[in-house]
């Protein structure tokens, strides 16, 4: 039975009162994929078995990614053929050449059309080329085309974070037919390093009616990652609602939901399972539960009282645990245990703490997906470490060189070339990297000089912030993972020798520490792959002597936080420790102006010193000490 009417089986009879859609939650992106791959599948071979069309609606993204590569596998390895089958796309940019590294159809056959033996005269995408008096005229064919083909038998869909599906952004009507539309704010933000740039983003779309995708047969429905939770839960659980378009997919009578546990996250049955159902309590669940009761009654922890649990469905916990004044105590001290001002472990006095006092020192090794991201989740606790003493090794997963402009790098060629005005090798190499820039259009792809150049202009302004924090040049390491190295913002799969490198650094150093990313936002995006090279990695060396000893710390990259309940470790952090960490942020140049997607005037700096103020204001609120900033961390 597959996984996903398992879920119908058992969870949904549960859930009928909070969740809206039939939904079903997977480990990882992996295995969902696969499952909607094979379901796929199926109603193609069944469509062919009848001597029937299969009628397609697809969408583009990092969501349908897995999807694709796993429908291609099948046609190579089975034999799954595709000459029945018929696809409409969702959407194009408008305008937008066909050619163009950034459209759709340039997606599609790279994901999927040129992998498999679909005929083209079968294939169809909204054409951003048309011109906009004939936009309309055009919509209108593509919808009768799909109708003379006999509907849609199946559409795939995404979610953006504004909760469009396909490119109907909030405001869509239930009605709306197949149109020129104009794109949201957070949904250009969001493309805007595809595009390299907010600018260069198109802002506008063709896009299939919501009409048009109410009207398939069947929809699979899918979101991945962290950043995906909050619209899910509105989509899944909130009433429908205009401002989000896809809350109407709850008036379809036959759509699946599939999301990876991070995408679930914040659903009910997650987030507060004692809502749902009789849960089991230990520590874990019992400190989120009472976490969350703080949270919703704005009550520090040792103000709670058996009340307060009755009467927000918490009885059973002091039932079963003793009363709220017990419960409250051992909540309080499992938090106040987590906070230390020794990560590296405090010697001599092991007792409670997160950390083991020994070996001290500690040979630590942070791994930081790309240039910056450890100063910006752990700078304060990097300090920290450095000088208790410790020995601090910092590797740089990725060389980070697409988030370089080209700007960036004419200014450091131009150093170069007044430095050495009389070597004929210089000035020939900048004249013609000068040129390439000079004729590089939007979302072009750079040559390896220039992204050699830019991957050098990010290893100095990481030995430079390293530099200033007191780590020593020789313990600073660039894997250069080869996955990153596209030159795109699409990276491809991981492969044997990123898991190498990875191995290696590991089995040279024989780290004490580790503190590594442990973010779970786009299962294509760099931190995910970097978090996976670095599991399976820890997976290949765990029988090595040395590993044994060897503790490892997730902390989340720029954009998010842990819940308070998960940490394991926090670290609080002075202002004057604060300012410091926001000056090796600023080592980084280069980033400097790099924006938050969707929040204006948000630099990556602020955005943390943010981030770590909320989590101190948080523990103030629960009744812990008061700090200025915490950086926290979850035991792996
Ligand atoms: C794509 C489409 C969009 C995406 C959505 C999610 O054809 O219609 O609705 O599905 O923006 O994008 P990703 O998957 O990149 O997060």
């Amino acid at each position: 039975m597959s996984k996903w009417r398992e879920e119908i089986d058992v969870q949904q009879k549960l859930n009928r009162k909070y969740e809206k859609l039939y939904t079903a939650i997977y480990e990882d992106v992996e295995s969902a994929s696969a499952e909607i791959a094979q379901y796929i599948a199926d109603l193609i071979r069944k469509k062919e078995e009848k001597g029937e069309k299969c009628v397609l609606g697809l969408a583009t993204g990092s969501s349908p990614i897995g999807v694709y590569n796993e429908l291609v596998r099948m046609h190579k390895e089975e034999g799954l053929s595709f000459k029945n089958v018929v696809t409409f796309n969702l959407d194009e940019y408008y305008p937008m050449e066909a050619g163009h590294i950034q459209s759709y159809v340039h997606f599609m056959h790279e994901h999927l059309f040129n992998h498999i033996d679909i005929l083209p005269e079968n294939v169809n995408i909204p054409d951003g080329t048309i011109a906009q008096e004939d936009s309309y005229a055009f919509c209108q064919e593509y919808e009768q085309k799909i109708k003379s083909m006999g509907g849609l038998d199946l559409q795939v869909l995404g979610i953006g974070r504004s909760g469009h599906i396909g490119f109907n952004e909030p405001g869509s009507g239930l009605n709306s037919p197949t149109r020129l539309i104009s794109l949201d704010t957070m949904t250009i933000a969001d493309a805007a390093g595809d595009f390299g740039a907010v600018e260069n983003v198109p802002r506008r779309a063709l896009t299939m009616g919501i009409e048009t995708i109410m009207s398939a047969r069947d929809v699979v429905f899918m979101a991945w990652g962290e950043k995906k939770a909050s619209i899910l839960k509105q989509t899944v659980e909130g009433d429908i609602t205009d401002l989000i378009p896809a809350t109407y997919l709850q008036k379809h009578p036959n759509v699946k939901v599939y999301l990876d546990s991070a995408a679930a996250a914040k659903l009910i049955r997650i987030n507060t399972p004692w809502l749902v159902r009789d849960i089991e309590w230990n520590d874990k669940t019992i400190k989120k539960a009472v976490i969350w009761l703080c949270e919703k009654l704005d009550k520090p922890i040792l103000k709670l009282t058996n009340q307060d649990y009755n009467d927000n469905s918490l009885s059973s916990i002091v039932a079963n645990h003793g009363a709220a004044y017990d419960i409250n105590l051992k909540v309080f001290k499992m938090l106040q245990k987590s906070i230390t001002g020794w990560p590296g472990g405090k010697p001599e006095s092991d007792s409670g703490k997160p950390e083991r006092a020994m070996p001290y020192p500690k040979k630590i090794l942070v791994f930081s997906p790309r240039p910056a991201d450890d100063v910006i989740a752990m700078g304060g606790t990097l300090k920290r470490l450095i000088q208790q003493g410790h020995n601090v090794h910092v590797a740089y997963q990725t060389s980070g060189n697409i988030a370089v402009s080209d700007d960036e790098v004419l200014k450091f060629l131009d150093v170069v070339k007044d430095f050495s005005p009389l070597s004929k090798t210089v000035q020939a190499k900048y004249q013609l990297i000068r040129d390439f820039l000079s004729g590089k259009g939007v979302g072009d792809v750079d040559n390896r000089e220039v992204r050699s150049i830019k991957t050098i202009i990010r290893k100095g302004e990481a030995i430079s912030a390293c530099r200033f924090l007191g780590i020593p040049e020789v313990n600073v390491h660039f894997l250069e993972m080869p996955f990153y190295e596209t030159g795109m913002i699409n990276k491809a799969s991981l492969t044997h020798k990123d898991i190498e490198l990875t191995v290696e650094v590991l089995r040279r150093l024989q780290p004490t520490q580790v503190y590594a990313a442990g973010d779970l936002t786009d299962p294509h995006g760099t931190r995910r792959k970097c978090l996976n090279a670095l599991t399976r990695s820890l997976d290949i060396v765990k029988e090595d002597d040395w590993y044994s000893d060897c503790w490892t710390w997730l902390y989340k990259g720029a954009w998010q936080e842990w819940d308070i309940s998960d940490v394991d470790m926090a670290i609080p952090i002075s202002p004057e420790e604060l300012i410091t960490k926001r000056l090796s942020i600023f080592k980084h140049s280069t980033q400097k102006d790099m924006l938050y997607p969707g929040v204006e005037d948000m630099e990556v700096w602020r955005f943390s010193e943010n981030r770590n103020r909320a989590t101190a204001q948080m523990l103030d609120k629960l009744g812990m000490a008061e700090y200025e900033a915490v950086e926290m961390f979850v035991k792996y």
